[in-house]
């Protein structure tokens, strides 16, 4: 199936579906926590037979297996390895293990996803006149019945729209220190992972999301989130884009880290407008040039995750251990 057959006429010979139903306020959509819905799950992009066509297109090096423990404070995240197996095996391995399976930069390699993932930005800029976004990506996530993602934030802002299969996601108010600062600028400045340090009582602010087929989550640049599965097999779409705004901040808290590192002096400040701002920028962009930040964490060479065992899926959890971990360089969590 390919993407023509989403543009299927439904109560008028020329009506063209619409995959994003959404009223909100593009204000709303980057500065609070927004839950919509959309139309893709009956598109027939996202069945098994499909999925598995996509996987088996797929470049392996942008295809990361994980496997984590079933304790949500207590962090145990491993990378496998999935050589020799088709992507009939990687859905049956997902199906009867605990692994979390995701399809990386998708818009790269598949013409189909990479035109979806345009028209559902197309549609939210559409419906938000003033919400405007680049630098879009997307990953297919198929997760395990029960399979759980940490505590965590990403740096770009996420867009999270479940396909398949049932999933309890917490999002977390950064403004309420549920980050240190600290941990923030460092991990903004691809200093250090994106996993956080968790404390369960922060759940008391978190607002929590039951999403099924057919519902969209998104929420704040950088805020953090974790999610549990039901115990079903789940597929996601994750989006992520950046507004003018969000890459400012990006900027600045770059910059901050960078002045931070060159001069021992501490600045904080997150200011994308002024005199300030425009020095940060032209430390940052100075800088850039020569260590290619944002390419080097796009690209997700920070993670140095090494894979500790393969998946097969006739052995009891879908996966044994190998006997020398493989250095890799696959992404941490992305949910
Ligand atoms: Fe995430």
């Amino acid at each position: 199936m390919s993407l023509a057959g989403l543009n299927m006429a439904e109560d008028t010979e020329t009506a063209i579906m619409e995959l994003v139903q959404l009223d909100a306020r593009a204000r709303q959509l980057e500065e609070e926590v927004t839950s919509f819905q959309h139309r893709m799950a009956d598109s027939g992009l996202f069945t098994d037979e499909h999925v598995i066509r996509i996987l088996d297109a797929h470049p392996r090096d942008f295809l990361a297996v994980s496997r984590m423990g079933a304790d949500s404070t207590s962090y145990e995240w491993s990378e496998g390895d999935t050589t020799g197996l088709c992507g009939a095996d990687l859905l049956a391995a997902v199906r009867k293990g605990r692994l979390w399976l995701n399809i990386r930069k998708v818009t790269r390699f598949h013409p189909d996803l990479s035109a979806l993932v345009e028209r559902l930005y197309a549609e939210l800029e559409q419906k938000c006149p003033q919400f405007r976004t680049s630098r879009h990506s997307a990953n297919i996530l198929i997760s395990s019945p029960n399979a759980l993602v940490y505590y965590h934030l990403d740096l770009p802002q996420n867009i999270l729209w479940q396909l398949r299969g049932h999933k309890r996601v917490w999002v977390y108010p950064i403004e309420t220190r549920t980050v240190a600062p600290d941990v923030l600028e460092s991990t903004l400045a691809s200093e250090r992972i994106e996993d956080l340090p968790y404390d369960p009582k922060t759940d008391a602010l978190a607002q929590v999301f039951d999403l099924e087929s057919g519902d969209v989550v998104t929420w704040p640049q950088n805020w953090p989130h974790r999610v549990e599965n039901a115990d079903d097999l789940n597929i996601s779409l994750s989006t992520e884009h950046y507004t003018a705004a969000q890459l400012r901040r990006i900027r600045v808290s770059q910059a901050n880290s960078l002045i931070r590192n060159a001069t021992g002096l501490s600045s904080r400040s997150v200011k994308t407008d002024g005199l300030g701002y425009s020095m940060k920028y032209t430390v940052f962009l100075a800088a850039r040039m020569g260590q290619r930040l944002l390419r080097r964490r796009q690209d997700h060479n920070l993670y140095q995750y090494p894979r500790t065992f393969r998946v097969n899926p006739t052995a009891a959890d879908a996966v044994e251990p190998l006997e020398a971990p493989i250095p890799g360089t696959v992404p941490g969590p992305v949910a």
